[in-house]
C-alpha cells in the first residue's frame, strides 16, 4: 500500500517475520515527515520559544504558534488561544478536572462518566469529587454501546459535567457525542470529550459536536509522544484558574503576587516540548492530505475483513458492537480459555503486536465480566495481509495451548 511506504518502521522490517503492528490504540507509528521535522528542529532550529529576541528563537516561536493555529483549524475551534498544548490526553483531562473541578464543583453536584472510559477519563473525576463532595454517576454499556436510556435517567439539574470518550479504546465504539451533548445541554451541563482514540480515525469538529472541551494526544495520530492538546471553549477557559505555575505563563511577578497570561498561555508553564509541538504541523498535514473520507474507507474495508476472519476462528469470543457504522477499528477478544497474555506473547514471538490485559479500562472489563482481553487495533497502514498474519498467529496459539 502506497501510504504504508511513508512509515520507515515498515520499510525497515523484513525477514521471516516482518512487523505486523496492531497496537495502534496504544500508539501509532510515525510517518517520515513527522520524524524529519523533529530532526530538522533539533539539528538546525533549536531554541526556546517566547523568550529570545534573536532570530533562532523568533523562528521557533513562530513555528510553535503556527502549530496552534493548525490544530485550531483541525478541530474547528473558534480561536487558536483556546488550544492548550499538554503532554497528552491524560494531562489535558487532569488539567480540566483540577482547575475547573476544584473551582466550581460543590457537594452534591454530579459528574457523569461512562463505564467504557479509559482510566484517564475516570480517575481525574474521582479525584475531583473526592476533593469537593460532588458525586460520580456511571452510564452502563449494553451490547458494546452506551445505554442512553440510563444516561437520560441520570441527567438532572445536579449534573455539572459529562465526561465521555468519542471512541472507546477497548471496544472501538464510536459514541454519539453530539447527541449526548445535546441532551446534557438541556440541563446546562458541560461536556468534555476524550478524543484520544478518535483523532486518527475521524474528523472532530468541536463546534458541530457542541462540546465544551476536547482532549487529545499526538502519539495516537501519527505524531510524537509527550505532546497533545486540550481545547476549552474560550469563555469557560477565562473562568479557569492556572493548573501549573512558573515561567512562561506569567506577565509579571512581584513580591506580593503575579499577573498571569491569558487563555492557553496561562496553562503552558515552563519550557514546553517545543520540537514535538512543531512536529504536530506535518502530522496534521499528513492526515489532511490523506483525508478522513479515505481513512475511513480503507479502515472500514480492513475492519470488515477482520471481523469476518476473526469471527470464523473456533473458540473466538469478540466484544463490541456489531454495528460497524458505530465502530472504529479496534477488536478486543478472548480465544477459548487461553489467557490473553499467552495469546499476546505467542503473537509477539511472530512479530505480531497486540495488547493484552484490561487496557486501562478496569470498570469496562468488570462490566463485560472478563478479567482481561486481547486487543488488536488498526491504523491507516494496516492491510488485509496483516489480518491474515494475525489469523495465522491465532491458529498457532490454538495449536500450542488447546
Ligand atoms: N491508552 C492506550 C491504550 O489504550 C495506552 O492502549
Amino acid at each position: 500500500m502506497e501510504l504504508r511506504a511513508d512509515f520507515p518502521i515498515f520499510r525497515d522490517s523484513t525477514g521471516e517475520h516482518p512487523l505486523v503492528y496492531l497496537d495502534n490504540a496504544a500508539t501509532t507509528q510515525k510517518p517520515q515527515t513527522v520524524i524529519n521535522r523533529l530532526t530538522e528542529f533539533y539539528a538546525h532550529e533549536n531554541a526556546n520559544t517566547h523568550r529570545g529576541l534573536y532570530p533562532l528563537s523568533l523562528v521557533a516561536t513562530d513555528a510553535y504558534e503556527n502549530a496552534r493555529v493548525v490544530l485550531q483549524k483541525f478541530i474547528n475551534a473558534p480561536s487558536a488561544d483556546e488550544v492548550i498544548f499538554t503532554r497528552g490526553t491524560t494531562e489535558g483531562i487532569n488539567l480540566f478536572a483540577y482547575s475547573w473541578g476544584r473551582t466550581f464543583l460543590q457537594a452534591g453536584d454530579e459528574i457523569i462518566v461512562t463505564e467504557m472510559e479509559h482510566h484517564s477519563n475516570i480517575v481525574p473525576w474521582q479525584e475531583a469529587v473526592r476533593a469537593t463532595g460532588a458525586v460520580l454517576k456511571w452510564v452502563p454499556v449494553k451490547d458494546g454501546e452506551l445505554d442512553l436510556d440510563v444516561y437520560d435517567s441520570l441527567l438532572s439539574n445536579k449534573t455539572k459535567l459529562v465526561a465521555v470518550g468519542l471512541v472507546s479504546n477497548v471496544l472501538g465504539t464510536i459514541n454519539s457525542v453530539k447527541e449526548i451533548t445535546a441532551r446534557a445541554k438541556k440541563f446546562g451541563a458541560l461536556v468534555l470529550a476524550d478524543g484520544a482514540q478518535a483523532a486518527a480515525h475521524m474528523a472532530m469538529d468541536v463546534q458541530d459536536l457542541g462540546i465544551d472541551s476536547l482532549a487529545m494526544s499526538a502519539h495516537k495520530m501519527y505524531g510524537p509522544t509527550g505532546i497533545g492538546a486540550l481545547w476549552v471553549r474560550g469563555e469557560l477557559l477565562d473562568t479557569m484558574p492556572a493548573f501549573m505555575t512558573g515561567g512562561n505563563m506569567i506577565e509579571d511577578v512581584r513580591h506580593d503576587g503575579a499577573v498571569y497570561q491569558t487563555r492557553a498561555h496561562k496553562f503552558e508553564a515552563g519550557t514546553m516540548p517545543i520540537a514535538e509541538v512543531i512536529a504536530m504541523t506535518p502530522m496534521i498535514e499528513w492526515i489532511q492530505n490523506v483525508g478522513f473520507e479515505k481513512i475511513r474507507a480503507i479502515e472500514d474495508e480492513v475492519t470488515r475483513y477482520a471481523m469476518e476472519k476473526l469471527g470464523a476462528i473456533d473458540g473466538m469470543i469478540m466484544y463490541g458492537t456489531k454495528n460497524l457504522s458505530h465502530r472504529a477499528p479496534v477488536f478486543p477478544f478472548c480465544l477459548s480459555d487461553v489467557h490473553p497474555h499467552d495469546v499476546a506473547d505467542t503473537l509477539g514471538s511472530m512479530n505480531i503486536c497486540v495488547r493484552a490485559g484490561k487496557h486501562c479500562a478496569n470498570p469496562l472489563h468488570n462490566a463485560l465480566g472478563v478479567a482481561a482481553t486481547t486487543r488488536a487495533s488498526l491504523a491507516i497502514y494496516n492491510t488485509t495481509d496483516d489480518i491474515d498474519r494475525l489469523v495465522e498467529g491465532l491458529n498457532e496459539v490454538k495449536r500450542i495451548y488447546e
